[in-house]
């Protein structure tokens, strides 16, 4: 699957997602020649660039961050289609600029008059940018060509803003030219649950709430939010991956099998399991709130999130969050899902843990079995890919003691070809317009719906509780599990 001609603009390619993610993504795409051969990458930003300056920013940016190794012809022809256009976003001026900008384009490089629009810009700037686009004619597509826009989340700050957001691009952008990113998807990890539930027989008659106990989704980080309080102040964590990634994660877990995997039969889907989905109650029971403090990670100290730079000195945004769900379905009723997020964790992990109910008996010496958890089948997202089944097995000697074992499965020792960077995946989706990877608007909107209520109880609740940098978040989270009798996972 190789991109038609095309040009890529993207707003904001002075920011750190541009320079850590999409130019290193692009570049890979050129080096594994998956672009075609006029391709044009146009920058645009405030910054007194000309095209040699974008170059140099780009150039160092593939040279830090690309996946695959560097090679002088490939960055050559790539260099090539480079292009920077200086102007602001309220300005129309620039804009047509950026229109004679992308004609030349077109004729020069056989762009075509395809054109995708990356706004990894803040939101506040969406609708300016919206505007502007479509005021210069660049958001309108002649016969043969398209036109599209891919938007970085967060999408909205609530269901509301949400809604009032997708009526600004949809007048803009018809829906099914609008790629939502939500990068989670692009990873081969998450697509890979799809093929582990629906490719096989093993696991499907035990997917259901005869068998499962509880579904842990966790999705831990041991950085912390130095430079980014521009960013996360005021959003904090359930706004910043648990309304998107984590509830997508939890969509292509409890779904049910999509008809095909064309793009609406796979967001029906989605859909349906988001709308049977809701916050477990009493909120303050069921959820739990932190900001880290200070502490040690990696055997140095760190500070907390209050001395972190730009952060206001009471700031309640919180760094932790988990939250409890119910999925009103056949499949799952009864079944808690528990959602958890934090920066400044123990370490690095990504993982559903589908965690399965005790057999009914044990035929065993109650002696034998206290090494004997529960059944566990654990889909490692990130770092170490893969997916471990946990299970009782004899402990070899003389009696019938049974332990709890791992059965494992690693991306690194199952296959040589390597994993594309999510990034990359889906900046090649969007410009073959494929747009199964992408929510669309009302899996968005649900996710906020399934969220406001606690966010309003969290507004109304004030500070969040303090854990230690380093630790596995504040003890009310521990609290919410041990109320039901269960615990966390240490992955
Ligand atoms: C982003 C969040 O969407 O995902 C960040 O805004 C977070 O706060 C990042 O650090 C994590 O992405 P990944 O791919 O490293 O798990």
């Amino acid at each position: 699957r190789i991109a038609g001609p095309c040009a890529l603009v993207i707003f904001g390619v002075t920011g750190d997602l541009a320079r850590r993610k999409l130019m290193p993504a692009v570049y890979d795409l050129a080096n594994r020649g998956l672009l075609p051969p006029g391709f044009a990458l146009v920058g645009f930003a405030r910054r007194d660039w000309d095209d040699q300056d974008f170059g140099k920013v780009v150039h160092d940016a593939v040279r830090e961050h690309s996946r695959t190794p560097f090679r002088e012809d490939v960055w050559e022809r790539l260099s090539e289609g480079l292009r920077f256009v200086q102007g602001s976003f309220d300005d129309p001026a620039s804009f047509s600029e950026l229109a004679s900008t992308l004609h030349t384009l077109d004729r020069e490089r056989g762009s075509g008059g395809n054109h995708g629009f990356y706004l990894a810009i803040p939101p506040a700037a969406f609708p300016v940018v919206l505007k502007q686009l479509s005021e210069a004619g660049l958001a309108r597509s002649d016969d043969g060509q398209w036109k599209r826009v891919v938007i970085e989340k967060p999408f909205g700050h609530d269901l509301d803003s949400a809604r009032e957001l997708n009526a600004v691009v949809n007048q803009v952008f018809p829906e099914d030219t609008v790629f939502r990113i939500d990068h989670y998807l692009g990873k081969e990890t998450v697509q890979n649950i799809l093929a582990l539930r629906f490719a096989n027989q093993l696991f499907d008659p035990i997917w259901n709430a005869h068998y499962v106990d509880h579904v842990q989704i966790t999705m831990a980080e041991d950085i912390g939010l130095g430079g980014r309080a521009g960013y996360y102040d005021g959003i904090g964590a359930a706004r910043d991956v648990i309304q998107n990634h984590l509830l997508q994660l939890l969509a292509f877990t409890a779904m049910e099998e999509p008809i095909s995997f064309e793009p609406s039969e796979l967001q029906a889907e989605k859909i349906k399991v988001l709308s049977a989905t809701r916050l477990a109650e009493p909120l303050d029971e069921t959820t739990a709130r932190g900001q880290y403090a200070g502490g040690w990670q990696g055997g140095l100290p760190v500070v907390g999130l209050l001395e972190e730079e730009g952060f206001a000195a009471d700031s309640t945004t919180e760094t932790f969050a988990a939250i409890t769900l119910e999925v009103d379905t056949r499949r799952w009723a009864g079944v808690p899902f528990y959602l958890r997020t934090g920066k400044r964790l123990g370490r690095r992990v990504t993982e559903i843990a589908v965690v399965f109910k005790r057999a009914p008996h044990l035929p065993f010496d109650q002696t034998m079995t206290e090494e004997l958890g529960q059944n566990a089948l654990v889909i490692r997202v990130q770092p170490d890919e893969g997916v471990t089944m946990r299970f009782g097995s004899k402990v070899p000697g003389s009696s019938m003691e049974v332990r709890d074992v791992n059965m494992d499965f690693s991306y690194g020792q199952a296959f040589t070809e390597s994993s594309p960077e999510a990034y990359e995946r889906l900046i090649l989706d969007m410009l073959l317009g494929e747009p199964s990877l992408f929510p669309v608007n009302a899996e968005v909107e649900l996710s906020w719906e399934i969220l406001d209520p606690v966010l309003a109880h969290w507004a109304a609740e004030g500070k969040p509780e303090p854990y230690e940098a380093g630790t596995w978040g504040p003890p009310s989270a521990d609290e919410m599990m041990r109320r039901t009798g269960r615990e966390w996972r240490r992955p």
